[in-house]
């Protein structure tokens, strides 16, 4: 494969199909001189690190109108913003999402810096964002690898070692077709790539820029790359989370700041643990007594574990809860979004 010719190839296709997304800058306006703002591009990279595209878009837009620069998050509370990002999971990043905003608005005068390494002193900004930053909002020659670079780079080499321990050949690989010339474009056309042709299950090598050069499609089987360890299965746990109404509103409360889902709005539950919850142990972690019925469960996939939530539902009261409006659940979770949907609505 001559590299070169695969870069060409490549970028000449995003130039004709690069996807049209609220944080970019496309090819052509980009020629043109038009560059991306920083803040905008690192709110994005940090959102897609959990989610696609159609999931972060809505959040993406919500977040740049109320807070349209990196002064204005930084000056947010803490506890709008966890529950503006509230549905997108994996909340630590959130708070790190924040603790980055008041770096850059405290000690950079609300300018992100614009190498590599200078965004990777920031607190709470990883290696992945610093190049994918670098790259996009910079113009740097930083090597951008996410799940869609790696499955690219499995595929156009064939690469034998399974998934999580080809990750240090796939990055060189990629690294190996990193030039000065274009490197954010370069960046989003690996990411378009992976996202719209060459997908994990059903990729559509007929139209790939860059079939010629594709090692896996020469095996006849692109779809098996990359290759990857069986999973462990995961663990799974049970709790008891409590519907608690009165009148129109529900009891909610505020989790702890460290920890799975910290900081943010919940139901209340017990304990999360390997062996079913009894009804006599159910009604006794509840957070007051009441006439508890059963209304239910709900399953719930972490990444680390699987959960079932029982619901127990009553009408009382309760000291030491947030008491908010029924319809007005936003701000939490998806797993208590879930289980406040199905608590309310369940009449078993
Ligand atoms: N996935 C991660 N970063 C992305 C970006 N900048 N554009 C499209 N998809 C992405």
């Amino acid at each position: 494969m001559n590299p070169d010719t695969l870069r060409a190839q490549l970028l000449a296709w995003y130039d004709a199909s690069a996807r049209d997304l609220p944080w970019r800058v496309g090819p052509a306006d980009h020629a043109a001189g038009v560059r991306p703002d920083p803040y905008r591009v690192w709110l994005s990279e940090v959102m897609l690190q959990q989610t696609t595209v159609p999931h972060a878009t809505p959040y993406f837009l919500k977040f740049t109108a109320r807070w349209p620069t990196v002064a204005d998050l930084a000056g947010e509370a803490d506890g709008e913003v966890m529950a503006a990002w509230a549905g997108l999971g994996y909340y630590a990043r959130a708070r790190n999402l924040l603790k980055c905003a008041r770096a850059v608005a405290s000690e950079h005068g609300g300018v992100f810096p614009d190498t590599e390494e200078g965004l990777r002193g920031l607190p709470g900004l990883g290696p992945y964002t610093a190049a994918a930053v670098g790259a996009i909002a910079f113009d740097r020659p930083a090597n951008v690898v996410d799940g869609n670079v790696e499955r690219v780079m499995a595929r156009l080499f064939a690469v034998e070692t399974p998934l999580p321990d080809a990750k240090p050949e796939l990055k060189r690989l990629a690294a190996g077709l990193v030039r000065d010339h274009r490197p954010g474009d370069w960046a989003q056309a690996l990411m378009d790539l992976g996202a719209t042709i060459c997908r994990p299950k059903a990729p559509l090598c007929d139209r790939c820029p860059v079939a010629s050069h594709c090692a896996a499609l020469a095996t006849g089987a692109p779809e098996t790359y990359p290759r990857k360890t069986a999973k462990a299965a995961l663990p799974h746990r049970h709790g008891v989370a409590y519907v608690l109404t009165r009148g129109d509103q529900i009891a909610l409360v505020r989790r702890p700041p460290k920890g799975l889902l910290g900081g943010m709005l919940a139901l209340p539950t017990s304990d999360w643990r390997a062996a079913p919850w009894s009804d006599a142990e159910a009604a006794e972690a509840a957070p007051a007594p009441a006439a508890w019925r059963g209304v239910g469960e709900v399953e719930h996939g972490f990444t680390h574990f699987t959960l079932t939530l029982r619901l127990l539902r009553a009408e009382g009261d309760a000291a030491d809860v947030i008491w908010s409006p029924r319809r007005d659940l936003d701000a939490l979770p998806s797993v208590f979004l879930k289980a406040a949907r199905a608590g309310l609505t369940n009449l078993l």
